[in-house]
């Protein structure tokens, strides 16, 4: 059983709210395009998983009257654990909603069970973009288990929206479409890899399209946007090779798709780091050379490169020398970090450096000791400690691995 919680229908979502929901809603234009190239029949049936501000179903409900379909709202279907969403969809199709073919609940909860056809010809959306940190251990134990079963290896670090395109894979009728507004680690992340190769074992062609418009700015997040286009579903036994480009924008993109389906070889294989797609072609072209030269090696085969520390509250566990006083924490309560790049200029990051940047006042000590306090009591080792609670500051559930401590009062 997953767990999430299902808040109640309310007014629209606040931060705090969008955040804790990955609730960021996709601009209407780039739905309609995605929606365009997805549907392609008046009769074909349509699943939203995660529906929110309703942008695709409206642009589905467009395009499958311009297809001449008579009752178009019949064919389209979806679910939202947000019950603020279901605001948005009776303005959206009108009242009253059909609660069988809309459903309030967790879309990875959802099953052949449900009173839904068991198979639609198209999926489309934008699932939430929710980190691991943020989904309950069990949850994530239990999405973990089920990929498994079906061969894929979703490792524990997976955000929500890997499960979310997994499973949503498995509601797309043979030869069906799936049009999906992706987050950038959709071609970065190292838990992508798997989902990536799934798709191309499931789909016979598959599009991939890295957009440099920022399109969602305005809610708050530089959040990079990849476009997957995916078509002919089916059980293949090798892999399709899933092909990769860039758009500036949405005419780029509308060119893409217009040249893709026209026949074109649109875009690259992808041959080494999707991550090179992000930076500039100048810099990826200067990469690939330096690449090939017998005289450079990767820093990778030196040294192990992580992304490093998540805290979950950085303002609050990495600190300077004059907080640390303060709190009369000792060396023992801190760790020495690079709290930010801008600190380490060029190629080296020396004692000195460090030293220069603590005495300039930066922060560059995380708080770190061997033993968490009581939870409840706020006390370690007889001495109270502020705050007792981790909840206080928001720390995520994964924080719990780290051997983290408290100011003390
Ligand atoms: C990135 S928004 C996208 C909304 C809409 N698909 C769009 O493109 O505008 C993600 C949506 O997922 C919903 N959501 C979050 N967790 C969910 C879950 N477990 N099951 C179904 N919906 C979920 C949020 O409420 C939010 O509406």
């Amino acid at each position: 059983m997953i767990e999430l919680m299902i808040p109640t229908p309310r007014a629209p979502l606040v931060a705090a709210e969008r955040k804790r929901l990955g609730a960021f809603y996709t601009p209407e234009r780039l739905s309609q395009i995605l929606t365009d190239w997805a549907i392609r029949s008046a009769s074909d049936l349509i699943l939203e998983p995660s529906f929110g501000g309703c942008g695709f179903l409206t642009a589905a409900r467009r395009r499958l009257e311009l297809l001449g379909a008579d009752a178009p709202k019949k064919q389209i279907y979806g679910c939202d654990i947000d019950g603020g969403a279901f605001e948005f969809l009776a303005e959206a199709l009108g009242r009253p909603i059909d609660h069988s073919r809309f459903l309030h609940k967790d879309f990875l909860e959802t099953s052949a069970l449900e009173d839904w056809p068991l198979l639609f010809d198209a999926t489309i959306g934008n699932p939430p973009y929710i980190p691991y940190q943020s989904i309950q251990e069990k949850t994530r134990k239990d999405l973990i288990q089920r990929a498994n079963i079906r061969g894929v290896k979703l490792g524990g670090k997976s955000s929500l929206w890997a499960h979310f395109l997994f499973h949503a894979v498995s509601f797309v009728a043979f030869g069906g479409r799936m049009a999906w507004v992706l987050p950038g680690s959709f071609l970065q992340a190292d838990y992508a890899v798997n989902i990536r190769k799934y798709i191309a074992r499931s789909f016979s062609d598959v599009v991939c399209v890295l957009m440099h418009q920022r399109f969602f700015k305005t809610e708050g997040t530089e959040e990079e946007t990849v476009v997957l286009l995916a078509k002919g579903r089916g059980d293949y036994s090798s892999e399709s090779a899933i092909t990769f480009h860039d758009a500036l924008d949405l005419v780029g993109l509308e060119r893409i798709i217009f040249g893709w389906e026209s026949g074109e070889t649109v875009g690259q294989k992808l041959v080494g780091r999707p991550s090179l797609l992000s930076v500039d072609k100048k810099i990826a072209r200067i990469y690939g050379e330096l690449e090939k030269d017998n005289a450079c090696i990767h820093l990778g085969d030196l040294v192990k490169v992580n992304i490093g520390l998540v805290t979950g509250a950085n303002n609050f566990f990495v600190i300077n020398e004059a907080t640390k006083r303060a709190a009369h924490l000792d060396r023992n309560d801190v760790l020495p970090v690079l709290s930010k790049f801008k600190f380490a200029q060029g190629l080296s990051f020396s004692q000195y450096d460090y030293d220069l940047l603590i005495k300039e006042g930066e922060r560059g000590f995380l708080i770190s000791t061997a033993k968490m306090p009581d939870e409840g009591t706020g006390k370690k080792n007889g001495k109270k400690l502020v705050p007792s609670k981790s909840e206080k500051f928001g720390m995520r559930p994964a924080m719990k691995g780290f051997q983290m401590d408290f100011f003390q009062s």
